[in-house]
């Protein structure tokens, strides 16, 4: 048995590389895709052919990841349950094409991931591989080996593996489009997330006591620029987190519906995924017509329950980014936002493509809008409305009738 495993370099797929070695004699070939996570990746991979893996893939796919999975979710304005905005789901998908890619160069027979039995990562890695590449077969030895953490803490000592000293009371996962942050005291909904906890944002008590503005292009519904600087997609998003982070923006606390049926607490720090999708809401709202944002907000939902549930290849997200990217084209212009002490607020947009004219809006009298007009269309417009009305009344239909 030749397996492909999913490594991470931490504890549970540290002990994986052996354990797959003494349980089913496996030769092992570990893989690391860097999406964004900071890691050393030399010491991941020194690790892991330390441990036994006969070789060790460390894969760059940070701009594939930015191109193929965060454009599409700011252009779907992505928030699951309108507050999680995907960031460990949109790369299992990306994680497990890599994985299916070295299978295939190494001749495996077997993909290996870390995920729990209760997540949805599992789902999301296990639908992915599966579809790609039907005959491989895989495995998550956490769900099989059923150790608790103590446990597993012996099972490494035993077999030399490094513990951290100070390892993180946290279960972390990170990438580009942010950082989760799950278990040890999270776990009480009832209790504030203890500071300890961030990494990307800073305090928003502590942050800067004066605003930042912060200029951002969109071009085709994504960021191309910021304060009139061209950067590349990987750079620019990086630098949007920093920005975003210093000022404390992109705090995320909720209680989240897993797919597979259980409540969690669910903290996040995503400091330059709140603040793009909320401004490239904002540009959508000066572009888009009433009869677009209102259907859109129904694909977008669609798309992001989608990509939660781990259907990311499912026929229908594609069909849903058809409609998306046309309503995209006109989502073209500047958005200046403004990050304070925590939040982060649109200031100002403007755009080419712009629905508002002041002209129509305006208070003042020389308004171009006819209100005369306004009469005749109240008429008709409520014309249903009062006979539907009068004619509960006139029947004595109390329950509509005030
Ligand atoms: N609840 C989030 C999701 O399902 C975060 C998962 C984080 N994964 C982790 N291994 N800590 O997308």
């Amino acid at each position: 048995m030749k397996v492909v495993l999913a490594y991470s370099g931490g504890l549970d797929t540290s002990v994986m590389i052996k354990w797959l070695q003494e349980k089913y004699g496996a030769e092992v070939v570990t893989v690391t895709v860097d999406v964004g996570q900071k890691e050393d990746f030399g010491e991941v991979e020194h690790k892991a052919l330390r441990l036994g893996a006969k070789k060790h893939y460390t894969i760059d796919a940070k701009e594939e990841f930015v191109r193929d999975y965060i454009f599409p979710a700011i252009m779907a304005n992505a928030l699951y349950e309108e507050k999680y905005p995907l960031s460990s789901a949109l790369s299992r998908p990306l994680i497990s094409k890599k994985l299916v890619e070295v299978a295939l160069k190494e001749n495996a027979d077997t993909i290996a991931h870390g995920s729990t039995g209760k997540g949805n990562d599992q789902v999301r890695f296990e639908t992915t591989v599966m579809s790609l590449n039907p005959k491989i077969k895989v495995l998550a030895p956490v769900r099989e080996w059923n150790l608790s953490r103590n446990e597993e803490l012996v099972y490494a000592k035993e077999k030399g593996i490094p513990i951290k000293i100070k390892s993180s009371p946290y279960s972390i996962d990170q990438n580009l489009w942010g950082r989760s942050i799950e278990a040890g005291v999270l776990e009480d909904p009832s209790l504030e997330p203890p500071e300890d906890a961030f990494e990307l944002t800073v305090d928003p008590t502590k942050a800067p006591d004066n605003p930042e503005y912060v200029k951002i292009k969109f071009e085709n519904g994504v960021p191309t620029a910021i304060n009139n600087s061209y950067l590349d997609s990987v750079s620019l998003i990086s630098y949007l987190n920093e920005l975003a982070g210093k000022h404390g923006v992109g705090r995320i606390d909720h209680i989240e519906d897993r797919l597979v049926g259980i409540k969690s607490r669910e903290v996040y720090e995503c400091p330059a995924a709140v603040t793009l999708i909320e401004a490239h809401k904002e540009l959508e709202k000066l572009v888009l017509t009433k009869n677009e944002l209102m259907f859109k907000q129904l694909i977008d939902q669609t798309w992001t329950n989608l990509t939660y549930d781990g259907l990311w290849i499912n026929p229908l997200r594609l069909d849903l980014e058809a409609f998306i990217k046309e309503t995209q084209k006109r989502v073209y212009g500047e958005v200046k936002v403004k990050l304070f002490k925590g939040s982060v607020s649109v200031v100002s947009r403007s755009s080419p493509y712009s629905l508002y004219d002041v002209a129509l809006s305006t208070y003042d009298s020389q308004s171009k809008f006819d209100q005369t007009l306004a009469k005749g269309f109240i008429e008709i417009w409520s014309l249903q409305t009062r006979a539907a009305y009068n004619a509960m009344k006139n029947n004595k239909l109390e329950a509509y009738v005030q």
